[in-house]
């Protein structure tokens, strides 16, 4: 048994996935500054880290990747541009055994990529659900915080009956969407 990692490495291609550049571009239109964001799957590209650093907003930015080459080429980046490693983060391991007790509280959280990856392999060494998961970074978000999703992913159907669950149960609000995105948000 080993970790269930992500064997590619993600470059950007948004034809087939925009939900970073979409995340990017509803950042900008609520002129969201100073935010802690955490966001599930950086990419190769690290596209929310590296424009997060740069676009004057202030906001920052904890990423998660399972893939080893996209965790090695976070620390290129950061080696070649030290003033992005301040405000952009990136943890290597699988976000399904994120342990509660070692995280701090977000304003944002994305979950773009929820349902896509689980599978036996997580579970055989007790990782979490998708629902547990999802559970868990509510639980770390600000009242009034918000848990973004993505329409347009392949698994869209998992993550959105976990969040008509959460809403049902009045854990979350619907927020609207945005491009492709789903908005919700933590009651205040
Ligand atoms: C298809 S890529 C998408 C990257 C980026 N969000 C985009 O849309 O361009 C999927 C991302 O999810 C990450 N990922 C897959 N399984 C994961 C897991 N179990 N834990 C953490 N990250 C995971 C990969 O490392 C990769 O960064």
């Amino acid at each position: 048994m080993s970790l269930a990692i992500y064997h590619d490495a993600w470059d950007l291609d948004l034809a087939i996935c925009p939900c970073d550049q979409h995340f990017l571009d509803w950042i900008a239109a609520r002129e969201l500054r100073g935010a802690r964001i955490f966001h599930f799957g950086t990419g190769n590209h690290h596209l929310v880290g590296r424009r997060s650093a740069e676009d004057g907003r202030g906001n920052l930015v904890l990423g998660i990747t399972a893939s080893p080459r996209e965790h090695e080429s976070y620390v290129n980046l950061v080696i070649d541009r030290p003033e992005l490693g301040r405000t952009y983060k990136v943890l290597f391991g699988d976000i399904y055994q994120l342990e509660p007790r070692l995280l701090p509280e977000f304003d944002v959280v994305t979950l773009f990529h929820l349902g896509e990856f689980r599978s036996e392999k997580n579970a055989a060494y007790g990782a979490m659900t998708d629902g547990e998961l999802a559970e868990l970074l509510l639980e770390k978000l600000v009242p009034g915080g918000w848990l973004l999703f993505y329409t347009g992913s392949f698994a869209y159907d998992v993550a959105a009956a976990i969040a008509d669950r959460l809403e049902a149960r009045g854990r979350l609000h619907p927020a609207g969407t945005f491009a492709t995105l789903r908005l919700c948000r933590k009651p205040v």
